[in-house]
């Protein structure tokens, strides 16, 4: 993207001590928000959060020192969006893991100072960045994203066709996290998932979630909050939801990680860990023609 769409960008959009938009080396257009509860970065591309930092408190989002922003790739860390699919495609393994909606270009549509001191922005998924091959169906997809003192993020799914379509979509979040052996996931405690490091098989949660090997488990059937406690950094972060009934809790450790080549330094994912709310497995979503579907986040903090 050239400099005039920065500067229209900041003609329309920016709020004055709150909002600013950036060019970034790769190209990359960053929505900078700055105000007296938070900061954060957003990449226009993929709508993506990439920080996240309460005043006063340690970053809330991880972000891999070693991420790519480049134009066409998906960043490492903050909160990718996994949408019309999370995953592998049910029946074409040529489409993108996970979706395209996190590697295209999505337009800042609306930007609002809000009256208890937060900052929203509203990002819109344009016609043009949807591949019609991969997903032939009429609609209207925004991410909602406001930062405060607490960080709500909004997908909203609209069909705007003639006929239903089916999702599944995540918030796949990265936190900061003290060191993964000072952390213990709660709120899944009873649920049922499937691990995909153990084939695929179904188990269910014994207590609550510690980590010491590569985790990649899809919950499903859970609608509860889910508390990352952490006694490190003293903190708990709460992931409060709604219109989501799965949650994702992935962790690449040693091997999966160097293999990725974006994660930074060797240990680089022990000061991690994805928590993610989504819809996925038995609990996709049927959008029918004319209606809307919203999967609500919020991420807050609550000291120890
Ligand atoms: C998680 C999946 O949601 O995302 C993992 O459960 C996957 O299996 C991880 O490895 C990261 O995916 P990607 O495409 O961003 O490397």
């Amino acid at each position: 993207m050239s400099q005039s769409d920065v500067t229209t960008l900041n003609q329309k959009f920016a709020i004055p001590g709150q909002l600013e938009f950036t060019e970034d080396v790769g190209g990359l257009i960053i929505a900078r928000i700055a105000n007296k509860q938070a900061q954060s970065t957003i990449a226009l591309q993929g709508a993506h959060v990439m920080t996240f930092e309460p005043v006063g408190e340690k970053p809330v989002i991880w972000l891999s020192p070693a991420a790519k922003l480049v134009l066409g790739k998906s960043i490492r860390g903050g909160v990718p969006i996994c949408w019309p699919w999370f995953g592998a495609h049910a029946t074409d393994s040529t489409f993108p893991a996970h979706g395209f909606a996190r590697t295209v270009p999505w337009q800042v549509v609306a930007s609002e100072a809000l009256s208890d001191g937060s900052t929203r922005v509203t990002f819109e998924l344009p016609q043009s960045s949807i591949p019609a091959a991969q997903w032939p169906h009429a609609c209207r997809v925004r991410n909602i994203v406001t930062i405060g003192k607490e960080m709500t993020v909004e997908l909203v799914t609209e069909n705007t066709g003639q006929a239903m379509f089916e999702i599944s979509e995540a918030l796949h979040t990265y936190f900061v996290i003290s060191d993964v052996d000072k952390i213990r996931i709660t709120g899944l405690e009873g649920c049922t998932y499937l691990d995909k490091v153990g084939d695929w098989q179904r188990r269910t949660q014994d207590g609550a979630i510690t980590i010491a090997a590569e985790v990649d488990r899809l919950y499903v059937n859970t609608d509860s909050d889910c508390l990352i406690d952490d006694n490190g950094h003293k903190r708990c972060i709460r992931i409060a939801k709604r219109g989501s009934l799965s949650t994702v809790v992935w962790n690449p450790w040693v091997e999966k990680a160097a293999k990725m080549g974006d994660f930074g330094s060797d240990t680089g994912y022990r000061g991690m860990v994805c928590v993610e709310s989504a819809n996925a497995a038995e609990n996709v979503v049927k959008v029918a023609a004319g209606a809307t579907h919203s999967l609500h986040v919020t991420y807050s903090i609550e000291n120890i």
